[in-house]
């Protein structure tokens, strides 16, 4: 297949990540006879230095006429004092909606060998896989009114029936493929607008007979992710909900570097690793790509229906961390220190070596 990818490496980490994340593609492109058009574009602090915009135009019309964007992190503590409108994490947010993205599929998949780097203990962790589906263009991130007024300050948690009912059958089709079992995240106790998300999934829960529903209030769900993680399959929430739970199950894996995510439902597929730019290690090689090299399998997967391919990639991890390779992030006595590159190029490696032996 042919297909262009906007490449949008942004800020701190992002582009050592996105590197690596760009060497796999490439692989896979080669040994698959797939054309990948990389065409890089700037979003976030960087692109406000060169063209005073987080989300200047050259980028929006790279990534109106893509097939699939990648994107590596967004953020720099030098902007902290702008107003949110002109933050860099505004053109993430931007770019989101306009590409329509709703639904943000965060998977935490433990693999065996981290099940000790986690701070939670290995036997809670062992075997999780669970798919986070966030709401990602509605909710208190983009609802009006919102506004600073003097000592006062607004946002707006908002939904409509419509917006809960797209992500959550996204949540119930991708529970179908796996073990058919969604947990609903809300605040039903205390916000309407979580009433609303409960009930609207109540009723969308109605044409999936064959999934199995739950509901939990997020500061239940907070405890459970720690206490006994594995009773999740797909939880689906709203955007702010999404945001701080998919961070938690960071700790579950071994390191917010290992997670990637895919946002679906718009125009063109949006690839992005779950972590920050984490400014603080930029340059010192540091750095997990995994998070980023997973998010290419999901495009392979989401994007370009390739989910062989996908799996190859997820294998290729798993191959190299079965080996004792392991970035800062998640070394531990015994293992073997890499860099972002070396990671990246042993992954590599490891996708070209693919075959039966590695097969799950
Ligand atoms: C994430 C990030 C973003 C979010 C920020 C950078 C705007 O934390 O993707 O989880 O809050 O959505
Ligand atoms: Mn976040």
């Amino acid at each position: 297949m042919k297909a262009q990818i906007a490449f949008l490496p942004g800020d701190g980490v992002g582009p050592e990540v996105l590197a690596e994340a760009r060497r796999v593609l490439e692989t896979i492109g080669r040994r698959f006879n797939h054309t990948f058009e990389i065409v890089e574009g700037d979003i976030g602090g960087i692109a406000i230095d060169k063209h005073d915009s987080p989300l200047p135009a050259p980028t929006i019309e790279l990534c109106k006429k893509a097939d699939a964007v990648l994107l590596g992190a967004v953020g720099n503590k030098k902007y902290d004092s702008l107003p949110a409108a002109k933050k860099p994490e505004r053109g993430l947010l931007e770019l989101r909606t306009l590409l329509g993205n709703f639904a943000n599929l965060r998977p935490v998949f433990v693999f065996d060998p981290l099940a000790d780097s986690s701070t939670v203990r290995p036997e809670v962790v062992r075997g999780v896989d669970i798919m986070f589906v966030r709401e990602l263009l509605g909710g208190i991130y983009f609802g009006t009114p919102r506004f600073r007024e003097g000592n006062r300050a607004v946002d707006t948690e908002v939904y409509t029936v419509e917006e809960v009912q797209r992500v959550s059958r996204v949540a119930f089709e991708l529970a179908r493929t796996r073990r058919k079992h969604v947990t609903s995240v809300d605040k039903a106790n205390v916000l309407e607008s979580s009433i609303l998300w409960r009930q609207t999934v109540v009723e969308v829960a109605k044409e999936f007979p064959d999934v199995q529903l739950d509901h939990l209030y997020v500061d239940n769900c907070a405890m459970q992710l720690i206490l006994r993680p594995k009773q999740f399959d797909v939880i689906v929430t709203n955007n702010l909900f999404g945001d701080i739970l998919s961070d938690e199950g960071g700790v579950l894996a071994g390191s917010l570097g290992m997670l990637p995510s895919g946002s679906i439902g718009g125009r063109a597929g949006f690839y992005e690793p779950v972590h920050g730019s984490a400014p603080d290690i930029a340059g010192t090689g540091k750095a997990n790509p995994i998070g980023a090299i997973i998010s290419v399998g999901m495009m392979l997967e989401y994007s370009f229906k390739l989910p062989e391919l996908a799996a190859r990639v997820q294998r290729a991890v798993a191959h190299v961390i079965d080996k004792g390779y392991r970035t800062a992030d998640i070394v531990s006595p015994g293992k073997t220190l890499m860099t972002t590159s070396q990671m990246g190029e042993i992954i590599c490696e490891a996708i070209a070596a693919d075959d039966a032996k590695y097969a799950t």
